[in-house]
């Protein structure tokens, strides 16, 4: 790695004041939302909240890092603005994830700021508008919640777990939609929820409230920062079949260490149901 430690407490600190300036517009606007729309697929909203949450976050890094690349939700990709530009570092920005449950005011949601070095997470704020959680974490440097150190739970088997799992918007248009999955790990653990926020998934599985978390579909924003949460608290992230992650194929399996090769083997044994494949 050939940032110090002192660069990535930089970028840390950077990550927060983001995440915290975009946590506070989603706190002004919870509950108090007149303009939801549909942006692509049945279920992917965006709203006046997201938009303005993403405005604070980009003005944050921008001030400090102008000639840092850029990945944000809803203004796409952003060009590093000058020759000496970073090319090793891209900053993935997700300002509200957990966009339905916002809407819903179901309170589960996250304004997520990850930054990846060479493609990897490297750095993580996750700020949780409505209990006013700070989630944080660095490589090398730990994860807190609060600014109190975090771990994974201690718990050995799939069958003491409480997992949880998401199903993307494009459930309707492919087999491989996580719903077989979702019933054989159902029926393998203690439960499996469904979240609605993959950032505070993976934050809820860096504090030991989860034991393990899989999904499909993902975007780079959705979990820049939540996987370097994990990593940090102790956990464990990869792909479904325990090879290396790569944040590009849109597949996680993040689990507190322990539980990992069984949910892993468990993922591998789901044939996808017929029944909901796309007519
Ligand atoms: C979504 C959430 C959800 C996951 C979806 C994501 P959004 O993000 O993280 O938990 O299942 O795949 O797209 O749209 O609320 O930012
Ligand atoms: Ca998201
Ligand atoms: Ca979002």
């Amino acid at each position: 790695m050939k940032y110090s430690p002192d660069d990535l407490q930089r970028f840390l600190d950077v990550a927060t004041e983001a995440a915290s300036a975009g946590g506070a517009v989603l706190q002004y606007y919870w509950g108090n939302l007149s303009n939801v729309q549909q942006k692509g697929r049945p279920g992917d909203l965006v709203t006046e909240a997201d938009k303005a949450a993403e405005k604070e976050v980009l003005s944050v890094l921008k001030l400090h890092f102008p000639d840092h690349a850029i990945l944000a939700e809803e203004s796409g990709s952003i060009s590093a603005k000058s020759q000496k530009a970073a090319a090793d570092l891209l900053w993935a920005v997700d300002p509200l994830d957990g966009t339905t449950n916002y809407a819903h005011q179901y309170p589960f949601c996250g304004c997520s700021v990850g930054l990846l070095i060479d493609g990897q997470p490297a750095v993580g704020a996750i700020f949780e508008p409505v209990h006013g959680a700070l989630f944080r974490a660095a490589k090398g440097l730990g994860a807190t919640c609060n600014r109190q150190p975090i771990h994974v739970s201690d718990t050995e088997s799939l069958a003491e777990s409480l997992l949880v799992t998401g199903f993307a918007y494009d459930r309707r248009e492919t087999i491989d939609n996580n719903y077989a999955e979702f019933c054989h790990l159902t029926h393998l653990t203690r439960g499996v929820r469904r979240g609605g926020s993959a950032s505070i998934d993976l934050a809820f599985v860096a504090c030991g409230r989860l034991d393990g978390y899989w999904e499909r579909g993902l975007s780079p924003w959705d979990v820049a920062a939540g996987v370097i949460l994990v990593q940090e608290a102790g956990g464990q992230v990869s792909a479904y079949d325990q090879g290396p992650f790569d944040i590009q194929t849109g597949r996680i399996l993040a689990t507190n260490g322990n539980v990992h090769s069984e949910l892993s083997e468990a993922l591998g044994k789901v044939k996808p149901f017929e029944r909901f494949a796309p007519q």
